[in-house]
């Protein structure tokens, strides 16, 4: 036999029984990019490697460590320096956004993007090298309101798929008015506790002093005393920040200062948020994250124009609601079409009068004898068998009811209305 090849480390197959759950969520991201009105954007999965060093930054770990490249056709080095996968959608949508002179558009836009994301990260539970997002941005609006919209959206979704006691962490990390002098109060403090700092955060301390919060094996206490961000802002960043703050206490939306919370990408100013189901912050598994980059369109060479947004992990949300036990609502009933005969075209016929009303149906195409048809009908967890036979002439065909066994003689005419209980409402599209 031929060795095996497996999937690539850090990759997972999404095998049918999976595919309930990631249904149901998407089907969330979905209706709620309707209702809040975001307007789909798809870009492409490779970008130039540029675009990400100047966006999320040179020393921001999806860069330094987890950027994947790609080679095209010659494989080349030089190719190789040149492109990509998008380890998040934010620049690239950004870029999108200049590069089609978007600004011209009536705004604020609003835009969402759902899609495989990747880094090349160590992998581990709920941490992959290839991971989906459901990713909104808001481009062109400053104030406040905007910020609590897009954490009661998140909050939103995380109930609305069914997870309970999801949290969001907030923080302000100001502007490039009041950064400079949070960043000198950070560089003092921890320059004078050098010796206590991971080799990783010594070097952090260097390029981007920030990340030093974000090291996990930062010494608590040390994390604790550290210079708070919201401490240092300056009047303009704080009126933004109390507002939105207010708005989310108005709204019933919960959430936790975290002073730690400064995110690993560079490109975002004032508001940042992190959402976690509550308890599980330690694990440092956020199901969703984001926050304002104020800076950013200037920085990928638009005018400058503020901008806000989140993406969601749906493994990590799949998994959670695994961990949760929520199970996924019914999908309607499978009915089975099975033939006698050489009827294979009248099965497909049947089939299409049951899918035109929204059911889900699956066709024997074999010409087996009926009980073996039956057998395969029940294991592929059918509802019903819809068996064609000498009633057909007279436009009738056997239903039986799987889960029961009893069976009885309908016309085709009468057949939906069978198989979905006679009530007016039609299994939900999946
Ligand atoms: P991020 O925090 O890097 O932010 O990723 C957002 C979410 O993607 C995380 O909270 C997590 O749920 C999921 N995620 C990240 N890395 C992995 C991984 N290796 N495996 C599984 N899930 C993962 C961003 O990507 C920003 N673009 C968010 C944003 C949008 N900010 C403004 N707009």
């Amino acid at each position: 036999m031929a060795a095996k090849i497996e999937a690539p480390r850090g990759t997972r197959d999404l095998l049918p029984e999976e595919s309930p759950a990631w249904n149901a969520v998407e089907a969330v991201t979905r209706d709620l990019s309707r209702r809040y009105a975001f307007e789909r954007i798809d870009t492409p999965l490779f970008e130039r490697v540029e675009l990400f060093a100047r966006g999320l930054g040179e020393s921001s770990d999806a860069v330094e460590k987890e950027m994947f490249r790609v080679s095209g056709a010659s494989g080349s080095d030089e190719d190789r320096a040149e492109w990509a996968l998008r380890p998040e959608p934010t620049a690239g949508i950004v870029r999108a956004y200049i590069e089609h002179g978007m600004h011209v558009r009536p705004g604020p836009l609003r835009l969402t993007l759902t899609g495989p994301m990747f880094r090349y990260d160590r992998p581990q539970a709920g941490r992959y090298r290839q991971f989906s997002q459901w990713d909104v941005e808001v481009i062109g609006d400053a104030g406040p309101m905007v910020d609590a919209e897009l954490i009661e959206l998140a909050h939103r979704f995380y109930r609305e798929v069914g997870l309970d006691d999801v949290v969001a962490h907030v923080n302000s990390i100001g502007d490039e008015a009041c950064r400079p002098q949070y960043r000198d109060a950070l560089v003092a403090y921890f320059e004078a506790q050098e010796d206590r700092l991971t080799d990783d955060s010594r070097r952090r301390l260097r390029v981007n002093p920030l990340r030093v919060l974000d090291d996990k094996e930062l010494a608590p206490d040390l994390a604790d005393g550290a210079p708070r961000s919201v401490d240092h802002l300056c009047d303009p960043c704080r009126e933004h920040f109390h507002a939105v703050l207010n708005m989310l206490d108005t709204l019933g939306c919960r959430y936790v200062l975290d002073h730690r919370l400064v995110r690993g990408l560079d490109y975002y100013t004032r508001t940042t948020y992190e959402f976690f189901v509550a308890g599980s912050e330690g694990q440092q598994q956020a199901l969703g994250a984001g926050g304002r980059y104020d800076g950013l369109v200037e920085l990928l060479g638009g005018r400058a124009t503020p901008g806000i947004g989140f993406g969601i992990g749906l493994d990590r949300t799949v998994l959670a609601l695994r961990e949760q036990g929520v199970a996924q609502a019914s999908r309607g009933p499978l009915v089975a079409v099975l033939g006698t005969g050489e009827d294979h075209a009248e099965r497909l016929a049947v089939a299409g009068v049951l899918r035109d009303a929204g059911i889900a149906v699956r066709p024997d195409g074999s010409s087996r004898k009926l009980g073996k048809q039956l057998e395969s009908a029940a294991k592929a967890g059918a509802a019903y068998a819809v068996i064609l036979g000498d009633e057909l002439a007279t436009g009738s065909v056997v239903l039986k009811n799987l889960d029961g066994g009893e069976q009885s003689t309908v016309a085709l005419d009468d057949l939906v209305r069978a198989v979905t209980g006679g009530g007016a409402g039609q299994p939900p599209p999946t």
